[in-house]
């Protein structure tokens, strides 16, 4: 993941620089620069691979210090990771790093040019700079000219921008992805992409809220919200081991873990599209042509992932897909051969009966493939093929990050092999990548609802049995819900599938009974909505998740509905895990159970 530093402080940064990158390494990356300026001359530096490139460079060309910089070290989204390509990028009078990806970059970049700007990179990045310098031209208040620019970019991004001439100016804004602000311990600010990052220069951390702006010197700081109304937030202390484990603002892993959903979902993404293209990049090793089956084994969350992969693959690839959970899997003697391409989904990539499965099938001949969250797992070294999730360290028990890392591989890997198979419409499948590429921003619009799941978390808290229900591939959402529910709550929970309520669990349905219907507006919404009157019928006491769209015909009906952004079928599940992952949360919190070590339940399960 991209990882942002600026200092401001009127002494020479470049050495803060350095050593606040190396902490913000293990995010991964790779390239890296930094940029110094003084007296409105600005010195950069920039490398293609690790950090002691660049600090060779530096070495050799000599340091040109000044009394502002920014750093940064880029995880390559728009543009292979060169030199040109590094950060921070110069446009006329803007210095530039960023975070993130600009979803409306090609349109913007389109009337760049044709306005007859010089853009010399491929990134998007670069764009965001022209608008700023051409707003600059005609606005001569630098905080409101920068509101304007940031504010024609569509996507989820965060960034820290100086301007030639700005000596003590050092300006951050963030939407979607994370940036902090440290007031130094002895002098100056920071903005840093997180606390470990400023933990050298600050343990006086403000945690930006979303859409925030930045304006810091070395004296003091000022912060816009996204209307550009100043406003305060607020100070915390944070000491430099709680830095290591920051748990941000947030009282708990699970939240902070959530709340990264765009930040993480962004850099797997960037692994697996080409976004000039916006197409996949399939590993090489993966010859579909060769397979005749696909079988994909895990547990837990990570089995719901599967399950949702499921749909995907055999509605996109059109190839058989069977699912099954590990502790199974492996006791069944399942038929496997060279035909078969193997699966394995998970988080730690260690556990014992997922493992177990890997193993069995590389015996039987199959090729395997293993999607994991930790590179140096025994999956990791023993799968044949590693598609890697890019979720960083989920410390909570209760998986949520991994999870929407985990869907997001495979929502690539779906793309990736109809598109080989030329089993998918070319336009159909450059479509469904660009609709990927929305994801950051999606999620980032879901967490609005978390009044309205507050409120619900705070009924929940009360009952004793909860039941989820969904349709296509809103049903794994419900297992998942139920799953993430039960586990730190420890209310009992059910997920169903919806049309299979009346196969049993309809007997369930009273008044006392609390259901949770997950109903996002696609291709089974009206069996769904069926479903919905069907129970409300018998007097359930409904909540329906909904799309915008929808929820007003939900709310027509008495029942309750917590309204989520319109999205295509493609994206629902992503979307639609948002508010089963908060409502868990939420009514835990309330309940006052340990969110983030519940009982009995182990992050790691190396044994049967
Ligand atoms: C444990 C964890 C779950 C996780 C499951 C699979 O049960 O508590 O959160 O989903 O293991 O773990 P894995 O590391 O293989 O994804």
């Amino acid at each position: 993941m991209c990882g942002i530093i600026g200092i401001v402080t009127g002494k020479p940064v470049a050495g803060g620089l350095i050593a606040s990158l190396k902490l913000l390494e293990y995010r991964g990356y790779d390239s890296a620069g930094i940029a110094t300026m003084q007296n409105g001359t600005v010195w950069r530096e920039r490398a293609a691979g690790k950090l002691a490139n660049l600090e060779h460079k530096i070495k050799d060309h000599g340091v040109k210090d000044g009394g502002i910089g920014i750093g940064h070290t880029r995880w390559a989204t728009h543009g292979a990771p060169t030199e040109a390509n590094a950060h921070p990028h110069i446009i006329d009078n803007v210095i530039i790093v960023h975070n993130g990806i600009i979803e409306n970059y090609a349109e913007l970049r389109d009337e760049l040019l044709a306005n007859g700007a010089d853009i010399k990179s491929d990134t998007d990045t670069e764009i965001i700079g022209h608008l700023i310098s051409n707003q600059l031209k005609v606005e001569s208040n630098i905080e409101t000219a920068i509101q304007t620019a940031i504010g024609r970019l569509t996507g989820a991004f965060a960034l820290a921008i100086m301007i030639k001439g700005q000596d003590d100016l050092l300006i951050g804004a963030r939407k979607g992805c994370p940036l902090v602000v440290g007031i130094g311990d002895v002098e100056g600010h920071y903005i840093g992409s997180d606390a470990l990052a400023l933990s050298p220069f600050s343990r006086q951390i403000v945690y930006l809220d979303e859409g925030d702006f930045v304006f810091a010197t070395k004296d003091s700081f000022k912060i816009f919200d996204q209307n550009g109304q100043s406003v305060e937030r607020d100070v915390n202390i944070v000491e430099l081991q709680a830095a290591t484990m920051d748990k941000g603002k947030h009282k708990h892993f699970m939240a902070k873990e959530f709340f990264e959903q765009p930040d993480v979902v962004q850099h797997t993404l960037a692994h697996y599209i080409d976004l000039k293209s916006n197409t996949i990049k399939l590993d090489d090793k993966l010859d579909i042509n060769k397979f005749e089956r696909i079988v994909m084994v895990s547990c837990g969350t990570a089995f719901y992932a599967a399950m949702v992969a499921k749909y995907w693959l055999e509605n996109t690839v059109k190839i058989s897909v069977e699912i099954d959970v590990a502790s199974e899997y492996r006791y069944r003697n399942p038929p496997l051969n060279s035909k078969c391409l193997f699966i394995v989904v998970s988080q730690s990539g260690e556990t014992a009966d997922t493992l177990a499965a890997l193993r069995l099938a590389k015996q039987q001949g199959a090729v395997t493939v293993a999607i994991v969250n930790v590179p140096t797992s025994t999956m990791a070294r023993e799968a044949d093929i590693i598609l890697p999730t890019f979720a960083g360290t989920e410390v909570c028990v209760a998986s949520t990050k991994a999870f929407m890392c985990q869907i997001s591989v495979l929502a690539t890997l779906s793309i990736g092999l109809a598109t080989s198979l030329g089993r998918i419409d070319p336009a159909k499948a450059t479509a469904m990548t660009k609709e990927l590429t929305q994801l950051p921003r999606l999620i980032n619009d879901c967490f609005s609802i978390e009044a309205d799941i507050i409120k619900l978390a705070h009924d929940i808290s009360k009952v004793e049995h909860v039941l989820f229900l969904g349709r296509h591939t809103s049903f794994p959402i419900a297992m998942e819900g139920a799953l993430k529910l039960k586990e730190i709550t420890y209310i009992h929970a059910e997920g169903y599938a919806a049309g299979e309520l009346k196969h049993g669990p309809i007997a369930l349905i009273d008044e006392k009974m609390p259901l949770i219907i997950i109903a996002p507006d696609n291709e089974v919404y009206e069996k769904t909505r069926s479903n919905i009157e069907e129970i409300a019928a018998r007097g359930g006491d409904i909540t329906v998740f909904t799309s915008k769209s929808r929820a007003a015909e939900i709310r027509k009906l008495g029942l309750k509905a917590i309204a989520l952004p319109d999205c295509s079928s493609f994206l629902s599940p992503f979307v639609y895990t948002i508010p089963v992952q908060l409502l868990a949360y939420h009514t835990a919190v309330h309940m006052g159970t340990d969110v983030d070590q519940p009982r009995n339940l182990a992050k790691s399960v190396t044994v049967e």
